[in-house]
């Protein structure tokens, strides 16, 4: 048998995705039929209280800083996992690549299309250098089924894609106020570029562009606890609706597509879901209901009949799980995790299951920018 290569990882923010990062590296074994697996070997974070969860717990980590360069300058670290502020991701991004170190960021890649642009810049000035952008929720079996049925195209005409990311926890008034709530740190995208990203992923690879959206955009919780006894002003969106107008790619028609970025959603605790109607063919995944994809046939005269499998799991990528089990979160993590060293080991090879490319980014960022204008103009706007 021959060794797997060992790519040397460092992570860039060390908080709750960068700890997700570090837990699918060691659960790699998982994964069978890879060619390559990630080893954790430097940290970096400016709340050196994480350090000591990771250094308990991965003894090939060999540098622990507040300053990233430590890690730009290190020469044994191959790939940069970044999972900091909105913010940072401009400065912090741009510098990774041009240190020459691969890179694997957070969206929504830029605190707004401005700094997306400059990011994309740096990526075309460097065609050396991988880069990709986090998207998980495509990876659940249902989405990755979808996925493929998007590939065979059995819809007939389509008449409606819906496709969300929905929230609850900030339905509780006293959670206390976090950078998510500040347009400085944030930006104002609010939950437009928290969330839309899950929505965005599979329309994107899509190619299911909206020549025309419309939002509707609402801040349901004004203040929260500032954890000093006050309360400070929220300042970002909290709901977003964007409807939108896309032709098809390749027939030409139109099709109305809705994208919702809820943090407020009751009852609804981290729901990602896509549907997809078609005259012939219609099929719905959400991960409310993570083992179960609905699909229906249609034939002329025929019944309608919505039919329910449970998908088990059945992912991407192959590995020890017994397809009658379940699939959950952290399983879409290390198959994403799986894409992003697949498709960095095998770079010239097109991989419609991979990760956000940079050029899906600008996407995302034109969608959200009209959304925006959209949303506070109250009026359609072009692409
Ligand atoms: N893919 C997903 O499902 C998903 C989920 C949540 C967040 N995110 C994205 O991940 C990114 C981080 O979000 P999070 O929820 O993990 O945030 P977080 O606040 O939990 O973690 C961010 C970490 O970055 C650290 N940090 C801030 N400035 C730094 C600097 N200059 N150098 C080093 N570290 C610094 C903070 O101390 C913190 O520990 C954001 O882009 C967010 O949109 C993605």
């Amino acid at each position: 048998m021959t060794a797997k290569r060992k790519i040397r990882f460092g992570v860039i923010g060390c908080g709750l995705m960068g700890r997700e990062f570090a837990v699918a590296s060691a659960r790699w074994p998982a994964l069978m039929d890879m060619q390559a697996s990630p080893e954790l070997v430097g940290i970096c974070d400016l709340n050196e209280g994480l350090f000591d969860w990771y250094k308990s717990n991965f003894a090939s980590i060999k540098t622990c800083t507040t300053n990233y360069e430590d890690l730009l300058s290190d020469k044994d670290i191959e790939v940069i996992y970044c999972a900091i502020p909105h913010n940072l991701h401009e400065k912090v991004y741009t510098d990774i690549i041009r240190a020459g170190k691969h890179l694997l960021g957070e969206k929504p890649f830029g605190i707004d299309i401005e700094a997306n642009r400059r990011i994309v810049d740096v990526v075309k000035a460097h065609p050396d250098i991988f880069v990709r952008c986090s998207s998980e929720f495509p990876f659940f079996p249902g989405g990755h089924q979808i996925q493929q049925y998007i590939l065979d195209d059995p819809w007939g005409r389509i008449i409606e894609v819906h496709s969300g990311f929905l929230h609850s926890s900030d339905l509780d008034f006293d959670k206390p106020i976090n950078w998510k709530r500040m347009v400085e740190i944030n930006g104002e995208y609010g939950c437009l570029s928290d969330l839309g990203m899950h929505a965005m992923h599979i329309p994107l690879r899509a190619r299911w562009l909206p020549g025309r959206v419309y939002a509707t955009l609402s801040q349901v919780v004004t203040e929260r606890p500032n954890g000093t006894g006050g309360m400070d002003a929220c300042e970002t969106w909290d709901n977003g609706t964007i409807i939108c107008d896309v032709v098809h790619p390749t027939e030409g028609y139109s099709f109305p597509m809705t994208l919702k970025t809820y943090r407020i959603a009751p009852g609804e605790t981290d729901t990602w879901y896509i549907e997809v109607i078609g005259t012939d063919f219609s099929a719905k995944f959400s991960t409310k209901f993570p083992k179960t994809l609905q699909t229906m046939h249609y034939k002329n005269g025929g019944l309608q009949e919505w039919r329910y499998r449970d998908l088990g799991y059945n992912s991407a990528y192959k590995t020890i799980t017994g397809p009658i089990f379940e699939f959950g979160f952290t399983d879409a993590i290390l198959q994403m995790w799986a894409a992003v060293i697949d498709e960095f080991i095998k770079r010239d090879t097109d991989m419609y299951f991979g990760c956000i490319t940079p050029e899906e980014t600008q996407l995302q960022h034109k969608i959200l920018t009209a959304a925006l204008e959209s949303g506070k103009s109250g009026k359609a706007v072009a692409l």
